[in-house]
Formats: C-alpha cells, structure tokens, sequence
C-alpha cells in the first residue's frame, strides 16, 4: 500500500519535470527563433520588395539594384554579410518591428505616418509620383482622375495620393508591374506609380504614357526599428562618404545613366 503510494508520488513527480522540460525547451526554441536572424552579428537583414525596377528586382533569380548596392556599401563598412529578404511592401515596416529585418531598402518614400513607427535615414533619392494611362486616354491631370478607377501597389504613397482623388476607385495590386498590366488590358483608367519604375516598366507597354506633371515629390530613405540609431548612423555614415568619393555618382550613372538626376 505504502509502496504504490510512493511509486504514484515518483510517477507524478517525473511527469512534472518532463513537462516542465518540454515547456523550457519550447520557449527557449521559440526565443532562439525570435532572433536568430537581427542577433546574428555577422549579418546584416534588408528587407525589400523586388518589384521596382532600378531599385530592387530580379535577375535571374538573384535581387539586384540600386538599393541592392547601396545597402551592400553599408553592410561592408560594417564587415556583415548581406542577406536579402524579398517580401511584400506592406509587410516591411511590420518585419522591421518584429525584428525580421534590420533595415528595409526598398524605395521607400519618407512619410510623417510612416515615422511614426520608423527611422528614417538621410535621404538618398528625390521621387515623385506619377500618372500613367493609355496613350489615347483624355485625361491629363488628377483632376481628371476623379471619380476614375486608379491601379496602384498595395500600401505605398502612390496608393495613398490615390485614395485621396475624389470619387476614385484604388485597385491594390502587389505589384507595380501588375498595376501597368491592368491598365494595359484597359480594365483600370489610370495607374499612380514611382517615376522611375514608371519609366522603366512602362517601356515594356507601348500603349501607356506617363503624364509629364508629378503628382508628389517625396524623398526615399532606409528605413530602421524605431530607437536603432546606431544602425541608422552606420548607413547615414555610408551614404555620405558614398557621396564624397564618387560611389553614388557611379550608381546613379550605373543605374540611369546619368550621374545628374536626383542626387537630394
Ligand atoms: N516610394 C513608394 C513608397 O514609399 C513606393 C515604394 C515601392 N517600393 C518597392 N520596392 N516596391 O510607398
């Protein structure tokens, strides 16, 4: 009697030290997971979305461009190793707070909204946003956009200037290219996207036209968790000394062919 007392005292006792094991492990798998990527201090994470040509976009299955080279100088000067991660635009400045990315390079325009949950770094590109419909349309300015219906990518400021036209209809896409399909296939009157992705994709639709007034100017910067100063002065570090010795100029020239356009 006194022995199965003490064996079911044993069992019990085993039971909650097995359970209390596997509750540490769990938390300790889910708390390694949690940073493995920022606390990595050989790596430093950009968080893109390569759909926005010179920027950021594919090559044969590699992300290349401006953005790419840009965020490549200042993991260098840092002696880390880039790692990209491509994901939606509206996923980056969440990923930036979760801590799955150090830093989002993806032409992102600097908004008062968007500092308020992020860090900007100096500006590195002067933007603006652009119209785009088909070469025979009739309209010509955003005035004649009220009341139309607008493609745009999900979550950017070409969204936004968008939704704010009277009476307009926004179609989100993921995508600008996809944005510039639709209005190809005439089921959308107009799209509201980046200048310069605006001149590279619409070369590939000879029924489109951009509509030369800008509707916006806006400055791209890197954006960073809110309170990471010492990452932001890092890339700011960069930017200048990029600047100074002719490294941007290069990239400008290298991805536009023209060293003049938008240095801010
Ligand atoms: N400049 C715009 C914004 O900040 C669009 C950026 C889109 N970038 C991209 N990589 N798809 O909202």
């Amino acid at each position: 009697m006194k022995r199965a007392k003490a064996l079911r005292k044993m069992a019990t006792c085993l039971f909650v030290a097995a359970f209390l094991a596997m509750i540490s492990w769990m938390l300790y798998d889910i708390l390694q997971r949690d940073s493995s990527i920022s606390n990595d201090t050989n790596v430093l994470v950009m968080g893109t979305n390569a759909t926005f040509k010179p920027f950021e976009y594919k090559d044969g299955g590699q992300v290349v461009g401006f953005d790419v080279e840009l965020a490549q100088a200042i993991a260098k000067d840092m002696g880390k190793e880039l790692k990209i991660e491509d994901m939606s635009f509206d996923g980056l400045l969440p990923a930036l707070e979760s801590g799955q990315i150090d830093m989002a390079v993806a032409g992102m325009s600097v908004t008062s909204e968007r500092e308020k949950n992020a860090l900007f770094s100096d500006p590195y590109y002067q933007a603006s946003q652009r119209i785009i419909v088909p070469k025979n349309s009739k309209i010509a300015n955003k005035y004649q956009l009220e009341h139309k219906k607008i493609a745009v990518q999900l979550g950017t400021t070409g969204d936004q200037a968008a939704s704010k036209i009277k009476g307009a209809q926004v179609v989100q896409f993921p995508a600008a290219p996809n944005a510039l399909q639709e209005l190809a296939a005439g089921k959308v009157d107009a799209a509201v996207i980046d200048d310069a992705p605006a001149k590279q994709y619409v070369s590939g639709f000879p029924s489109l036209k951009i509509i030369n007034t800008p509707l916006s100017s806006e400055s791209y910067a890197i954006a960073f968790k809110k309170g990471n100063t010492e990452l932001a002065e890092h890339a700011n570090k960069t930017i200048a000394n990029m600047k100074a010795d002719g490294r941007y100029q290069a990239l400008l020239q290298k991805y536009f062919g023209t060293a003049k356009e938008q240095a801010p």
